[in-house]
């Protein structure tokens, strides 16, 4: 048994965990202890952990499948594991990378596929002098927080998710973008969802939702800045400032982030991120016409509703 120690550091969300080198393999016990972790605390900083890519993937294994990055540009994994997504703002083959600008709007990794991460383990390789910080939000809380009138609006209520309102996307490379829209045609998911490990109730949101399913575009959209505003709220939210070395490590099930641009973007900002595999599908894929467009994609769903 090691001598883990986990200390709160948010209200909200967050905890780091120390006491532990994640380079060894990890003894069943920790496992079970940072779980635990896990499901409190929600994101999980670990300093100070110089990870190669295969030991964060096999760190990373510990809490289920990777994702294979399927939705995913190849020019955007590591060359030679394409369990981890490189995002970085160094130019890549003389050009921008396809992730130099990620994360921008507050979202839940892979909402935009049928299969949303059940988590993500991100490693900080390299990161500017100051900025480039991360915030997550707690949407149990979020949920909770709502009036009942509310919550049952939400109850049996569907949102679409479309990879083309990734922020700042319309910056990156047009092939990439055509094949990431490609990869990812516009997917249905409920907006409350079950944890499946705590059994409690929290929302699927955030700045990367097209409408809601039966709404007009009008309605969909002022429920929809409610929604993200009350979310976002700053009392829901831990904000991680990065040091190299840190691992951490969040339950997507029932949290939303956002990568900060508060950084000198000349400064290099270099992370490597293993994605869990949702443990099930939670969404089902609309069209693949009419990306973009809000009018026909509103169409499209009224279609299949
Ligand atoms: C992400 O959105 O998964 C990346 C977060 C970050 O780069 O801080």
């Amino acid at each position: 048994m090691s001598n883990l120690n986990i200390r709160p550091l948010g209200f909200a969300a967050g905890a780091e965990v120390t006491g532990l080198d994640l380079c060894q393999p990890l003894a069943e016990a920790d496992r079970g202890a940072i779980n635990d972790a896990w499901l409190r605390h929600l994101v999980l900083v670990f300093p100070g952990q110089d990870l190669t890519p295969e030991q964060q993937i096999a760190f990373a294994r510990n809490f289920g499948e990777l994702d294979d990055h399927a939705s995913q540009a190849p020019s955007t994994l590591h060359p030679e594991h394409r369990e981890i997504l490189v995002l970085t703002n160094k130019q890549v083959g003389g050009k921008p990378s396809g992730t130099h600008n990620s994360g921008r709007n507050w979202h839940t990794d892979l909402s935009y596929t049928e299969r949303p991460a059940k988590g993500a383990l991100l490693s900080c390789k390299e990161k500017p002098p100051v900025g480039g910080d991360t915030m997550w939000a707690n949407l149990y809380l979020a949920y909770e927080t709502l009036s009942p009138a509310i919550r049952a609006l939400l109850e049996g209520l569907e949102a679409v998710h479309d990879v083309t309102l990734i922020k700042g996307i319309e910056q990156r490379d047009p092939a990439l973008v055509a094949d990431m829209k490609r990869r990812n045609p516009a997917v249905v998911h409920p907006v409350m969802r079950v944890h499946p490990e705590t059994g409690r109730k929290s929302l699927l949101i955030g700045q990367r939702i097209r409408g809601f399913v039966g709404m007009s575009d009008e309605e969909s959209q002022s429920l929809l800045s409610m929604l993200n505003t009350h979310a976002t709220s700053p009392e829901f939210v831990y904000r991680h400032r990065w040091s190299v070395g840190d691992l951490v490590m969040w339950d997507n099930r029932c949290t939303c982030h956002v990568a900060l641009a508060d950084f000198d973007q000349t400064k290099p900002r270099v992370m490597h991120r293993c994605s869990l595999e949702g443990e099930q599908k939670t969404g089902r894929i609309i069209t693949a016409a009419g990306m973009g467009d809000r009018a026909s994609m509103l169409q499209a769903v009224a279609a299949v509703s």
